[in-house]
């Protein structure tokens, strides 16, 4: 059974990130088998800038290392070093109907955000598709948002399986109705899109400025507030202090006494901690980038083992070979 996903280098991660890809992705090592890639052909689609893209993947490799994810046990590799993908692109292009492409909302929504489309954009689900596939995929945990591209990635599997003879595994989407949706500073859902995010790593002071900076209503500490589990810095202390101490703080919220200062001063030092160890980690790996391309190299080696066997099967299928 192997697992597989890919992160985007297009920002800074986020704990909606944390919490809705990593964490789970980390957990997932236990059970062995884990592929897990930097895909940096797709920020193609949105980053133009050179330097930007070699900053935002080595960040990502740095937060995802420090964040726990194992090399040892996970292959980890960034997607532009087994170029193979793309000619599997190309394969599963050439069958997929201009219909089905025609379909994906998240072409849809970035054009209707006023994302001017290039083809990259419009292809984007194609090279998703070869990415799993390449790898004989059986799991894809995602975000809800990307379900739909997996099911693409099986239209396209079953359609060059029925072409070509038995090539590709079918995937399965891994959606993780558990993982609520991590809410941002201002309510909505945390997103790099909505430029209200609490990073994972960061400068304390910004940070502290954030979180303080959250606005919350015009009622006096004294006063009892019975919808105290609505409170945003309730809900996110959640993430991040032991359950005792959310729980106590969200009595103190509703029975009154409790000012919204002191609760948001709790939340960042309760989120400060949390990642402290983490940072450290990161900090030291920063301080050793020669190992993080080391990694990447490895990753990318056993990568391409599983990558060139199942290419050329595909290769053969089609008579390429
Ligand atoms: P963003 O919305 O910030 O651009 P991405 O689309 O790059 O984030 O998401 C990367 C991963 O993180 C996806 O698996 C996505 O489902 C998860 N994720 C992003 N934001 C949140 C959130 N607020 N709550 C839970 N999971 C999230
Ligand atoms: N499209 C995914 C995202 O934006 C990233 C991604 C690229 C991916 N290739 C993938 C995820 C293959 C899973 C499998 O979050």
């Amino acid at each position: 059974m192997r697992t597989l996903t890919g992160i985007t280098p297009s920002g800074t991660l986020h704990i909606g990130n944390y919490f809705g890809a990593m964490r789970p992705a980390i957990d997932a090592q236990t059970r062995g088998d884990c592929f897990y890639f930097i895909a940096d052909y797709h920020s193609m689609t949105t980053v133009t800038d050179s330097a930007e893209r070699r900053k935002n993947t080595l960040g990502i490799a740095l937060d995802w290392l420090a964040c726990g994810l194992d090399p040892k046990t996970s292959v980890f590799w960034r997607q532009s070093d087994v170029p193979e993908v793309c000619e599997l692109m190309w394969m599963l292009g050439s069958l997929a109907p201009m219909g089905l492409m025609e379909r994906a909302h998240s072409y849809k929504d970035k054009t209707a955000k006023g994302l001017s489309p290039n083809f990259g954009l419009f292809a984007y689900p194609v090279l998703m598709a070869a990415d799993i596939l390449l790898y004989d995929t059986h799991r894809v945990p995602v975000g809800r948002d990307q379900k739909q591209h997996v099911e693409m990635t099986r239209d396209m599997a079953i359609k060059f399986n029925e072409a070509y003879g038995e090539t590709f595994v079918v995937p399965e989407s891994e959606i993780r109705e558990e993982v609520a949706v991590i809410p941002g500073l201002d309510g909505q859902k945390m997103s790099k899109s909505y430029g209200n995010t609490i990073e994972i790593f960061g400068d304390e002071k910004a940070l502290r400025k954030k979180i303080m900076g959250i606005v919350m209503d015009s009622r006096t500490p004294a006063e009892p507030k019975p919808d105290a589990d609505k409170n945003l810095a309730i809900q996110l202390l959640k993430f991040f202090a032991p359950a005792e101490v959310a729980a106590d703080f969200e009595n103190r919220l509703r029975t009154g006494g409790l000012g919204y200062g002191d609760l948001k001063k709790a939340l960042f030092e309760h989120y400060w901690n949390f990642f402290a160890s983490a940072r450290t980690r990161r900090a030291e790996l920063a301080a050793d980038m020669g190992y993080v391309e080391t990694v990447l190299r490895d990753g990318a080696d056993r990568a391409r083992a599983v990558a060139s066997v199942v290419s050329k099967r595909a290769r053969k299928a089609c008579g390429l070979e």
